[in-house]
């Protein structure tokens, strides 16, 4: 049985992408910030017979993150999604930012996703084929210049951590990449956008089957296509 263990799985994104590992019959450890208050996820956890536990895990403090692998300790994990992420707030734009919120995207967004993989190192390599996939935008290319500071760069600079990290990751078989998961019907995304939460998992899902050691630092798009840096 896969193990799949997905950061932010509480809403949105990850939360679809939960529902359909269990549907699949995959074995998921869905990791969010707040147990308690993740009404949808402890409903699948409830009809899930046990193919979905929930654990807590704030990637925006070292200790949580730590604690959460403890806790994992002895648990081999195929695929790591990191998933969680923030917009940033409203104030990103020209002569308007706020670096407080600001060094939180990037805490949150960059560095966060930083941490997990160290963090969950262990339980990557005594998988058979370990990927790990971070979930990150379109807006952290080169070839898009919108005006969200921020956010933004949070996604530019993770891209860049990936990529170092498929580096030294290569000699233990761990593949890793990235992904723009689309415009998605979210929170975050909003409601005219251009995919849905289901579309857009089906997307990543297909993606993660096709991640090997071939083509591990790659920024793929939602569809499968390679997105450029
Ligand atoms: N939606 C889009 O159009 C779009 C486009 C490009 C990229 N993305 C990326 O896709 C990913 C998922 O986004 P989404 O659209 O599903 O957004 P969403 O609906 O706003 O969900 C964001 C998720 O991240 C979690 N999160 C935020 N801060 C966290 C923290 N410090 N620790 C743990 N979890 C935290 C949230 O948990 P709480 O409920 O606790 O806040 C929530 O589960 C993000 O990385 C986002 O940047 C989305």
């Amino acid at each position: 049985m896969t193990s799949v263990l997905i950061t932010g799985a509480n809403r949105g994104i990850g939360l679809e992408l939960s529902q359909q590992y269990v549907a699949k019959g995959d074995r998921v450890y869905a990791c969010c910030r707040k147990p308690d208050a993740a009404e949808k996820l402890s409903a699948l956890a409830s009809k899930s017979n046990g193919a979905l536990s929930i654990h807590t895990m704030d990637v925006s403090s070292e200790d949580s993150i730590k604690a959460c692998a403890e806790e994992l300790s002895q648990v081999p994990i195929d695929i790591l999604i990191n998933n969680a992420g923030v917009y940033g707030g409203e104030h990103q734009s020209l002569g308007d930012a706020s670096l407080e919120d600001w060094l939180m995207t990037i805490q949150i967004n960059t560095i966060g996703p930083f941490r997990v993989a160290e963090a969950f190192q262990q339980h990557l390599k005594s998988a058979k084929s370990p990927k790990m996939l971070t979930v990150s935008s379109q807006v952290g290319a080169s070839t898009f210049s919108m005006p969200i500071y921020a956010y933004s760069s949070s996604k530019a600079a993770v891209n860049k951590v990936m990529q170092i990290l498929a580096s030294e990751w290569q000699q233990h078989g761990i593949s890793v990449s990235l992904i723009h998961p689309g415009w998605v019907q979210t929170d975050m995304g909003g409601p005219d956008a251009a995919i849905t939460p289901k579309e857009s998992a089906e997307g990543i899902r297909r993606v993660i089957e096709k991640m090997d050691m071939t083509n591990t630092g790659s920024f793929f798009k939602w569809n499968g296509e390679i997105h450029p840096w």
